[in-house]
């Protein structure tokens, strides 16, 4: 598809979600969003459970169609488009990784571009290639799901995310079920990736630490789908909007952690180094706290 180069990739107008339940009252999900998702950066949205994130996300491929409001992907009402034929040009991670249990992990990258038309061999040797850029051996596109650890099938999620080959990729919560060293090694991956292959990346997290470090744009909604703030991660530490925003950031950015002898903050900034000594290790007090 024809991108305008200063388009917004994705664009949320006046978006609202209520969902009605049968018997009860609707739940407003999503309240009036404006949102502008830049092209060929990662854009975070972050939030805590249940604040929407899932439900804007998924606007995007029309596994939600908003109440109002319209999502535009190039430019484009969303609504126009085959919600099939949509997903099938948009890569998705989703939370639980959805790989199909019976399909060998080269079948499930495969699937996308077989759906599209590509021929099996064609399919195959593509999702070949994109476990290695993924960081996969050959040898794992044998196996099925279940014989592979969390984050090598989150690996392979990613794998046929970007098997789409468009230039959208919608990830949600990828790594929010793998532990914190296998975590890091995937948030690199993705950082990498996003260098290397171009893609406009919409992540959601319920982690500010991990928005901070993967989002060049971040996006922070509140509880009732209303959006607390959005700009850059120095925008977010530098000038909070609110105390929400303070908050939220506070409770989680001051988190440090030790790497050799330096100490960073959850943005990988030097925030002290570690004094020799008898007693436990002194550093100095990260940006921002108090
Ligand atoms: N299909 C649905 N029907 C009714 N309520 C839903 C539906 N999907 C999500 N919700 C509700 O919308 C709210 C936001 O959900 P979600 O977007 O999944 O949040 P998040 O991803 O931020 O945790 C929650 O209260 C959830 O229960
Ligand atoms: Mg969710």
């Amino acid at each position: 598809m024809p991108a305008d180069p200063g388009q917004a990739a994705i664009r949320f107008e006046g978006v609202s979600k209520t969902f009605d339940a049968p018997g009860r009252s609707s739940t407003r999900v999503i309240e009036s969003i404006d949102l502008d998702i830049p092209r060929d950066a990662i854009t975070v949205l972050v939030g805590s459970s249940g604040c929407g994130k899932t439900t804007l996300l998924r606007m995007v491929n029309r596994m939600v169609d908003p109440t109002a409001g319209r999502v535009l992907v190039d430019g484009a009402d969303v609504a126009e488009r085959d919600p099939v034929q949509l997903r099938r040009g948009i890569g998705y991670v989703m939370q639980n990784g959805g790989l199909l249990p019976h399909r060998t992990v080269v079948d499930n990258v495969a699937t996308v571009p077989r759906l599209n038309g590509v021929p099996r061999r064609q399919a195959r040797l593509k999702a070949m290639e994109l476990l290695e850029v993924v960081g996969l051996e050959q040898g794992v596109g044998k196996r099925y799901p279940a014989q592979l650890s969390g984050g090598q099938q989150q690996r392979v999620g990613v794998a046929r995310a970007l098997a789409a080959e468009s230039g959208i990729l919608l990830m949600d919560e990828p790594f929010a079920a793998v532990d914190p060293i296998v975590r890091r090694e995937l948030q690199a991956e993705v950082l990498r990736l996003q260098r290397d292959l171009g893609r406009t990346v919409l992540f959601v997290t319920h982690d500010i630490s991990e928005a901070f470090h993967l989002g060049d744009k971040v996006v922070l909604l509140q509880a009732g789908g209303r959006i607390a703030q959005q700009g850059t991660p120095d925008e977010f530490i530098e000038s909070p909007a609110s105390d929400f925003v303070r908050e939220f950031i506070d409770a989680d950015s001051r988190r440090l952690r030790v790497e050799g002898s330096r100490v960073l903050d959850a943005r990988g900034r030097v925030a002290g180094v570690l004094a020799d000594g008898p007693h436990a290790p002194t550093h100095t007090p990260a940006r921002g706290s108090r």
